[in-house]
C-alpha cells in the first residue's frame, strides 16, 4: 500500500472538528477506498484546551496555522478557519506556495482571492479542491468541473442559503412574520447572532460568483452581482404569490445574455409546482441548465458539521486517490489563462416576468393611472387584480400585477411613474419571477 497521506486540519469549529471525527470514524472505509491511510498530522485552532468531541491528541498542535500550513510533516493543507482575509488567506497562500495540496470550505476567501490562489496551485502544480465552499454537502463543483465537459451552460440557479430557505418556507407554513421566523431560527443555530450576511444575500453572492466561473469560464467577479435580500418580503407577498401559483425563494441566478452575464441575487417567484419550488427548509438545490444534458438539479443539505465535512473528506479522498504525476484539473475548471474576463450584462437590461404589489389610496381613477403607466412603458400585463387579504381598509387597497415578459428598466420606469402619480400609501413591493422546470 502507498503511504499515508497526512492532512493538516486549520480551524476545528463546526465544520473542522467534523472532518477530523470523520476522518477517525471512517479510516477503515476510506483506505479501502482510497488504496492508502489517510491520517491527521496536524491541527491548528486558537483555544488548545477548548473539548472538540473528537480525539486530536494524535496530531501535532500548532498555535499558528501559517506554521501548520508550511509544515512538512503534511500533504494536504485543510482550511476550516472563515474569512476572506487573515489567518485564512495567509495560511492558505503558505501551504500552497510550500507545494501542498489545500481543501478548503471557504467561500469568502474564493470568491474573493480565488483567482489569485488558484493560479498559484497551478504554478505549484497542486490540488485546491474547494467542493464544500458551494451549497455545503452538494457535490456541485464536481459536477459542474468534472461531468460536463462539453456542455455549454446557459444558466445556473440556485437556493444556496439555508437560513433564508428556512425563513421564506416558515413564513409560508405558518404565516408568522419575517421577524419572529429569524427569531426562531437564531434560537436554532440556523442563523448568526448578526444575521446580515445570510439574509441580505452577501453569503449567496459569494457561493454565486464562483458557479458563474464555473458554468461559464469567466474571471470570478464577486462584487458585480446584483444583491437584494429577503428582509423586506412580507405575509401579503407571500400570499398573494400562493395565490398565483408562485413561491418566493432566494435565488443567485447567473445567466448568459446577448450583453454579457448577469449574476443576481433577490427574492424570487418561482412557479409552485416546479421541482426547485419543493426544496424546503434548510436544505439548498442548485440547477445547472445546459445545451446538451438540458436542465440538471441537485439538492441537499447545504450546511452543518456532518454535510460540509462530507464534501470536504471527498475533496481529501481525490487527494489521497490521485498519484504523482498525474495531471490534476484546472481549479475553475479551465487553466486560469483560459478564463475570459467578466462581461457584466446591465441589470436595467434583464428580461423576465415581474410581480408587483402596491397599496393605494382608494380613490376613483387609480386603477387607470396605473395601467397608464405600464403602457406607457410597453409592459403587457397578464393580471391586474384589487387583492384583497384582510389589510385592506376604506381608505387604501392593495393592487397587484403580474407582468408579461418585460425589462427591468422599463418595470423601474412605470413604478417611479405610479410613485410619482402620488397613489401609493406604501414602498411598492417588486418581485423577479424567474422561469424554472
Ligand atoms: N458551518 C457550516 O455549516 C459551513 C458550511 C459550509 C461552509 N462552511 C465554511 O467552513 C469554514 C469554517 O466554518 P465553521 O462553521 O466550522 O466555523 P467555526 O465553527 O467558527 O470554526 C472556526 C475555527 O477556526 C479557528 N480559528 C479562528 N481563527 C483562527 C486563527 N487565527 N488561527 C487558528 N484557528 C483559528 C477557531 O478556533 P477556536 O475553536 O479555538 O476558536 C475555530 O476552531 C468557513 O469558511 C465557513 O464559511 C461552514
Amino acid at each position: 500500500m502507498s503511504e499515508a497521506l497526512r492532512v493538516g486540519i486549520a480551524g476545528l469549529g463546526t465544520v473542522g472538528a467534523s472532518v477530523a471525527r470523520v476522518l477517525s470514524d471512517k479510516a477503515a472505509e476510506l483506505t479501502r477506498q482510497c488504496g492508502r491511510t489517510i491520517v491527521v498530522a496536524g491541527v491548528s485552532a486558537r483555544d488548545k484546551s477548548r473539548d472538540r468531541g473528537v480525539d486530536v491528541s494524535g496530531a501535532q498542535w500548532f498555535d499558528d496555522p501559517i506554521e501548520l500550513a508550511k509544515w512538512d510533516g503534511i500533504d494536504v493543507f485543510v482550511e476550516l478557519i472563515g474569512g476572506d482575509e487573515g489567518a485564512a488567506r495567509s495560511s492558505v497562500k503558505a501551504a500552497l506556495e510550500a507545494g501542498h495540496h489545500v481543501v478548503t470550505a471557504n467561500k469568502a476567501l474564493l470568491a474573493k482571492h480565488g483567482l489569485e490562489l488558484a493560479g498559484l496551485a497551478e504554478k505549484k502544480g497542486v490540488l485546491l479542491n474547494y467542493e464544500a465552499a458551494v451549497a455545503g454537502g452538494i457535490p456541485i463543483i464536481k459536477t459542474m468541473r468534472e461531468a460536463m465537459a462539453g456542455n455549454t451552460v446557459t444558466r445556473v440557479f440556485g437556493i444556496l442559503n439555508g437560513t433564508c430557505n428556512y425563513i421564506l418556507t416558515r413564513m409560508e407554513a405558518e404565516g408568522i412574520s419575517f421577524e419572529e421566523c429569524l427569531k426562531d431560527a437564531q434560537r436554532l443555530g440556523y442563523a448568526e447572532a448578526d444575521p446580515t450576511f445570510d439574509i441580505e444575500g452577501q453569503d449567496t453572492a459569494h457561493k454565486l460568483a464562483i458557479l458563474t466561473s464555473l458554468a461559464f469560464g469567466s474571471k470570478i467577479a464577486a462584487d458585480d452581482i446584483y444583491l437584494e435580500g429577503i428582509s423586506n418580503i412580507t405575509q401579503a407577498d407571500i400570499r398573494a404569490a400562493s395565490e398565483l401559483g408562485y413561491r418566493i425563494k432566494l435565488l443567485g441566478v447567473a445567466v448568459r445574455t446577448e450583453t454579457g452575464i448577469e449574476q443576481r441575487v433577490h427574492p424570487t417567484m418561482v412557479p409552485t409546482a416546479s421541482v426547485i419550488a419543493q426544496v424546503h427548509g434548510v436544505t439548498n438545490a442548485v440547477a445547472v441548465e445546459t445545451d446538451i444534458l438540458g436542465e440538471l438539479l441537485l439538492s441537499g443539505p447545504g450546511a452543518g458539521g456532518n454535510a460540509t465535512a462530507s464534501a470536504v473528506v471527498g475533496d481529501v479522498a481525490d487527494i489521497a486517490k490521485s498519484r504523482p504525476g498525474f495531471q490534476h484539473g484546472p481549479v475553475f475548471g479551465r487553466p486560469v489563462k483560459e478564463l475570459s474576463p467578466y462581461k457584466k450584462a446591465r441589470m436595467r437590461s434583464h428580461a423576465g416576468g415581474y410581480f408587483i404589489r402596491l397599496t393605494v389610496h382608494d380613490r376613483i381613477g387609480v386603477f387607470a393611472a396605473i395601467a397608464k403607466r405600464m403602457a406607457d412603458s410597453d409592459i403587457s400585463l397578464e393580471s391586474i387584480v384589487q387583492h384583497s387579504d384582510g389589510t385592506d381598509t376604506a381608505a387604501q387597497k392593495t393592487v397587484i400585477l403580474v407582468t408579461h415578459e418585460t425589462t427591468e428598466a422599463a418595470v423601474r420606469k412605470a413604478v417611479d411613474g405610479i410613485t410619482k402619480d402620488g397613489h401609493l400609501v406604501d414602498k411598492p413591493q417588486v418581485i423577479r419571477i424567474e422561469r424554472a422546470a
